[in-house]
This record gives structure tokens, sequence and C-alpha cells, in this order.
């Protein structure tokens, strides 16, 4: 099968990017990682991608006049890379709408809560503050708004009695690595296969 491009951006540890390094190594997963790229140089996941084979690159914004000309060098790495899809994986930046505006539809993130619940960050306090029974993650598409964007898929999990954020954390991230990979191989699904369930339940989100 013919596989697509993906950039995956990070800023720390990277394992949801190891989860889909895992997924891309599959020969029926319909992606192919072409380029790591991080705002910060001692980013674990970039030692991860380095160790299956894949180009890495740094992008400091602390070299940048500001985010326009840091999200421009943003861009012209990953258009350099061939990837036709961009995924956020601990990426802690917030992108311009110019740059979001660049790779609308193709730009997904993971979050870690239900979505439109316990935006930004501290989620796992959030939710342990609001006494919420379920909690979960989210991969969406990305647009300007931080943490908006039409919900591509979400994974559930339990909140136990005892739970710290930690524990919380742990069980969240744990379902972030199966999410994530499906996630994008549902987006590239409906982009590629007209007619396919996927495209058609696009189609009726975005109606
Ligand atoms: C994940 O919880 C993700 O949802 C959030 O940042 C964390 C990144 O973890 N956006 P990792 O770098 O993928 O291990």
């Amino acid at each position: 099968m013919s596989k697509k491009a993906v950039a995956v951006l990070i800023s720390g540890s990277g394992s949801n990017l190891q989860a889909l390094i895992d997924a891309c190594g599959r020969a029926d997963f319909p992606a192919r990682i072409v380029r790591v790229i991080s705002n910060k140089v001692d980013a674990y996941g970039l030692k991860r991608a380095e160790t299956a084979g894949i180009a890495t690159q740094t992008i400091q914004h602390i070299d940048y006049e500001g985010r326009e000309a840091f999200d421009a060098a943003l861009h012209q790495a990953i258009a350099d890379s061939g990837a036709e899809y961009v995924c956020l994986a601990g990426f802690m930046r917030l992108l311009t709408p110019g740059f979001v505006g660049q790779w609308e539809g193709k730009i997904l993130n993971i979050h870690p809560s239900l979505l439109p619940l316990f935006k930004g960050t501290h989620t796992h306090a959030a939710a342990l503050t609001a006494g919420v029974k379920i909690h979960g993650c989210t991969v969406h598409q990305v647009i300007a708004e931080m943490d908006a964007g039409a919900i591509i898929l979400q994974a559930a999990v339990p909140v136990l009695a005892g739970d710290t954020e930690d524990t919380l954390g742990k069980r969240v991230l744990a379902a972030e690595h199966i999410l994530y990979p499906l996630a994008l191989q549902k987006v590239i699904a409906a982009d590629t296969l007209p007619g396919s369930l996927f495209s058609r339940e696009k189609d009726f989100l975005l109606a």
C-alpha cells in the first residue's frame, strides 16, 4: 500500500510519537513518518526518532523573533520533508492562524481530556477536582483556537477511587497510545477512500 507521509511535532518525552512510530512499522498502516521536529533540543522524543531511523530537526522558538517567524520556519521544514499530514504529539506551542490555515484538515493534535472539558494544561488535576467519574483523551483537528477543532476520536477511562494526578495520567496516556494511530488512520481513510464509512461520517460531521 502507498503510505502517506507524516511529520510529527514534539516538545518532550514523545511516548505518543513512539505509538505512531510503532503503528507506522506495520505493513497495513497507511502512514510513514518522514520527519520528527522538536522545538526543544533535549526532547527525549528526538532519541526515539533517531533509534527508529527517522530524520529529526530541532527548530527552537527562542531563535525566532515572534510566533509568525517561528511558524514560517516550521512550515518550511514540514513542506521540505514532503509530509502531507502533521501530528502534534505533546508539542507545547500555540500555532498561529496563518500556519494552521496552511495545513487545514491535515493537522491533528492529541489532548489528555475528553474535550471540550478541561482545555489547556493540568487536565488530570482538573478532572479530579471536578469529580468526574470518566476522563480520557481526544484527537482533534487543529484550528487557531487552542484545544478546539473537530473531534476525530475519543477514548474514555474510569476515574478510580484513590486516583492521583499521576495514576490517572498514566491510565489516560495508555489510552492515548491506542487512540492516536487509530485517529490518524481514520483521517487518512476519510481523505483517500471516497465512499468509505469514514468518508461519509466526515461529510456528515462537516455538514
Ligand atoms: C500527552 O499527554 C498529550 O496528550 C499532551 O502532552 C502529552 C505528551 O506526552 N498533549 P508524550 O510526549 O507523547 O509522552
